[in-house]
């Protein structure tokens, strides 16, 4: 993890919050414990107090609409001509799951608007799934805090959570339950929770779309511009990358071609083409 001269006192508090907690007296014998065979469940405590889970539904309003209206749109087409008709998207840096299950409501709504207009010969089982056949949908939310995940797996949410959440999905995807609310099973079927650090070498590959938002933000410029190249790497051709408002690939990488609309911004994989 990458802390810089305005995150340092972020870094000093939440470590004083772990050595007062453990009763110990100096970062030193704090240090000590962390790096002891004993202090591996310490570590862990520490890298959940080191993350800064905020997120949202419908986070970046005008990325989504580009996400919905442009890339699905573009993607069923292609995959459509090719008869490969499985989608891959990945939420990376997932936090608790609002973001992935965002994405899993767009698919849902821009799959059935394509296949309306664009319809194949499959038999549609009953009762109806959400994805129509031969159509295959799979979504990967993952994290490096296990607190996260969990909560993201459990997907129930909190009216403040559900703060922007419009009535109409409400109503389509989510369960009452007392005063909080819990994601369709079919829905929630859709989209796998795994633990995986973005700074290791192996990632999950063949993606269409990988979200990576308000993450990228917390690593140095070198670790930045890795990641980007292990995205490009995990991305089918012509995939795309979204990244968080305050982020940008601008002078990180020759790889990928900006995708701007109505003030939404993506990122598509150059293909060198022969
Ligand atoms: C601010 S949240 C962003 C959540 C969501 N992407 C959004 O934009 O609403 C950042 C998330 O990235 C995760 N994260 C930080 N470093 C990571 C790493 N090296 N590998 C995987 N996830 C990481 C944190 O645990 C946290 O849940």
């Amino acid at each position: 993890m990458h802390f810089d001269e305005r995150r340092t006192h972020f870094l000093q508090d939440r470590l004083l919050r772990r050595l007062r907690e453990c009763r110990l007296d100096s970062f030193y014998s704090y240090y000590r414990l962390l790096i002891s065979e004993e202090g591996r469940g310490e570590l862990a405590q520490l890298l959940e107090n080191l993350t800064v889970n905020e997120t949202s539904f419908f986070r970046n309003k005008s990325q989504l609409d580009l996400f919905q209206k442009h890339v699905l749109e573009d993607l069923l087409r292609r995959k459509q001509e090719r008869r490969d008709y499985t989608l891959r998207f990945w939420s990376a840096g997932c936090s608790t799951g609002q973001e992935a299950y965002t994405m899993a409501m767009q698919v849902v709504d821009a799959v059935a608007y394509y296949y309306l207009r664009n319809p194949l010969p499959y038999e549609t089982p009953l009762p109806k799934p959400l994805i129509p056949p031969p159509w295959k949908v799979e979504i990967l939310a993952s994290d490096i805090s296990y607190s996260v995940l969990r909560a993201g797996q459990e997907a129930i949410y909190n009216e403040n959570q559900m703060a922007s959440v419009d009535y109409a999905y409400r109503l389509r995807y989510f369960d009452k339950i007392g005063n909080r609310y819990a994601i369709k099973k079919a829905l929630k079927e859709l989209v796998h929770f795994d633990f995986h650090n973005l700074k290791t070498e192996y990632l999950p590959q063949r993606n269409d779309v990988i979200f990576c938002r308000n993450v990228m933000m917390y690593f140095d410029e070198a670790e930045q511009k890795r990641l980007i190249e292990k995205f490009y790497r995990c991305l089918n051709a012509d995939g795309y990358l979204f990244v968080g408002h305050a982020e940008s690939l601008l002078g990180l990488t020759e790889k990928f071609q900006m995708v701007h609309r109505n003030s939404g911004t993506a990122y598509q994989r150059i293909e060198v083409r022969l």
